[in-house]
């Protein structure tokens, strides 16, 4: 149902279609990974309030201004900016969210290539193959690692090459409900573990002296990527919205969707880190500080997982792992969607070559990352930590000196009658032109100091 300026290019088919994909989007690793990890290494609930400030307050607006530059311009992030700017340097903010999309999936692959490989070996084991203890080790040392990420790439190909409609909303639609069910169920099942409580108490009971700049650029980091900001994936999301969806709401509701499984995500890990410590599980290091978030993940909850033991403890390792692949791959098909988009719009190149030509060149990357999973730190800190708060910050400039809000809210009105006088979109407006710049700016700045020092 194309219309003529949406010709070819496709649009949701409903509105909780873009709702569960732009959710699919942003919870993936982020939320059932990092989030987690990063409250534990940060003191816990302190962190929590930090980050839900970094959410609400910067997040949320911010994914609306890409949402409404996405619809304006029905384009990719590079046509979006070039479209806005005919001088043509607002589209270095669009080649610069189309590389990080590539360098961010290429390592993004690697690991979600690590919940496949579980789940196979989970499946395996069945067939009475030997523990998960020494598995890691083994797989991130070997071609193992390459393969899984060449095969977790081919499913995420195969559901961008379906397109906007058929492939991704389709997917998302049958993905997310199912995955926020595991995640309810597991998180129950922990709770009922011994040792849960002290994990519950950690979690949630702040220690405000904890808050300091360290923490607060780690909850913005982690904010940018949890919510897929900074990048342009929610431009090219919204560039498929129709003109009659409520944008504000929209983002709002997935900003919630979010932060709620992130809350879930603590809820299971930290107890469940918790309860294998009880069970004599290292969880810390030598020097009394937490294990690496991959180890406490890939490592320590599967052994804890084999010490429930039998068909049952199979079954929970196995559902969680496949809980984070599925999560994982929601968001895989929305970093590989602003490249190929890109692609398709700039080049005229069909959706199939185009998914083609640019997961190979993603894979390419993911490959030599498969072999020395030492550079993930590098591209975490060059295109996450740098890269999408710089992409946020650029795109809120953008917006307030170059296009200008007024003709953002226009936009905003389409679907949203009255927007221009509403309380909320001048909030959002001021915060998006003063609030958001400065503040990205100031974690940015540090962010760029402590790297470099
Ligand atoms: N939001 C995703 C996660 O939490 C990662 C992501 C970042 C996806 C940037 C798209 C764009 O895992």
């Amino acid at each position: 149902m194309a219309t003529t300026q949406t010709s070819g290019r496709g649009t949701w088919n409903s509105k909780l279609g873009f709702i569960l994909a732009a959710a699919g989007s942003a919870v993936g690793l982020g939320n059932i990974w990092g989030y987690p990890t990063q409250v534990a290494d940060n003191g816990g609930a302190a962190f929590i309030l930090v980050y839900l400030i970094c959410c609400l307050l910067i997040g949320l607006p911010v994914m609306i201004a890409e949402l409404t530059i996405g619809r304006h311009t029905r384009k990719n992030p590079v046509g979006a900016f070039k479209k806005l700017d005919k001088s043509g340097f607002g589209a270095i903010i669009g080649y610069w969210g189309v590389l990080c999309g590539v360098m961010i999936l290429s390592f993004y692959l690697v690991v979600s290539g690590w919940t496949l490989a579980y789940v196979f070996e989970q499946i395996s084991s069945f067939a009475g193959n030997t523990g998960l203890a020494e598995f890691f080790g083994d797989l991130t040392n070997g071609p193992k690692n390459a393969v899984f990420t060449v095969v977790f790439m081919l499913f995420t190909v195969g559901i961008i090459n379906g397109g906007v409609s058929n492939g991704i909303e389709r997917a998302t639609k049958v993905l997310m409900p199912f995955l926020l069910l595991m995640l309810v169920l597991m998180a129950g099942y922990v709770m009922t573990l011994e040792g849960s409580a002290e994990g519950v108490r950690r979690y949630l009971l702040p220690d405000f002296s904890l808050i300091s700049i360290d923490l607060t650029l780690s909850a913005l980091g982690q904010a940018f990527f949890s919510l897929s900001l900074g990048m342009g994936a929610l431009i090219t999301y919204g560039s498929y919205l129709k003109k009659n969806q409520n944008i504000v709401e929209s983002a709002a509701l997935v900003t919630v969707v979010d932060i709620f499984i992130a809350l879930i995500a603590g809820l299971l890990i930290i107890p469940a880190m918790y309860v294998a410590l009880n069970q004599g599980i290292q969880i810390f290091g030598e020097d009394g500080s937490l294990l690496s978030s991959a180890t406490l993940v890939f490592t320590v909850l599967p052994q804890l997982f084999e010490n429930i033991g039998g068909g049952f403890g199979l079954f929970i390792s196995l559902s969680f792992f496949l809980l984070l692949g599925l999560a994982a791959l929601t968001s895989a098909i929305s970093l590989l969607e602003v490249p190929v988009a890109y692609v398709i719009d700039e080049h005229n190149i069909s959706r199939k070559k185009a998914s083609l030509i640019v997961g190979g060149v993603v894979l390419f990357f993911g490959i030599i990352i498969s072999f020395d999973i030492g550079l993930i730190d590098i591209f975490v800190a060059i295109f996450n930590e740098i890269g999408l708060p710089l992409g946020g910050l650029m795109t809120c400039l953008f917006l307030t000196w170059i296009w200008k809000t007024g003709n953002a809210i226009s936009e905003i009105e389409s679907g949203f009658p009255g927007a221009a006088n509403s309380g909320l979109v001048k909030t959002w407006s001021f915060f998006i032109s003063y609030v958001c710049p400065v503040l990205i700016g100031i974690v940015f700045v540090t962010t760029v100091l402590n790297i470099i020092r």
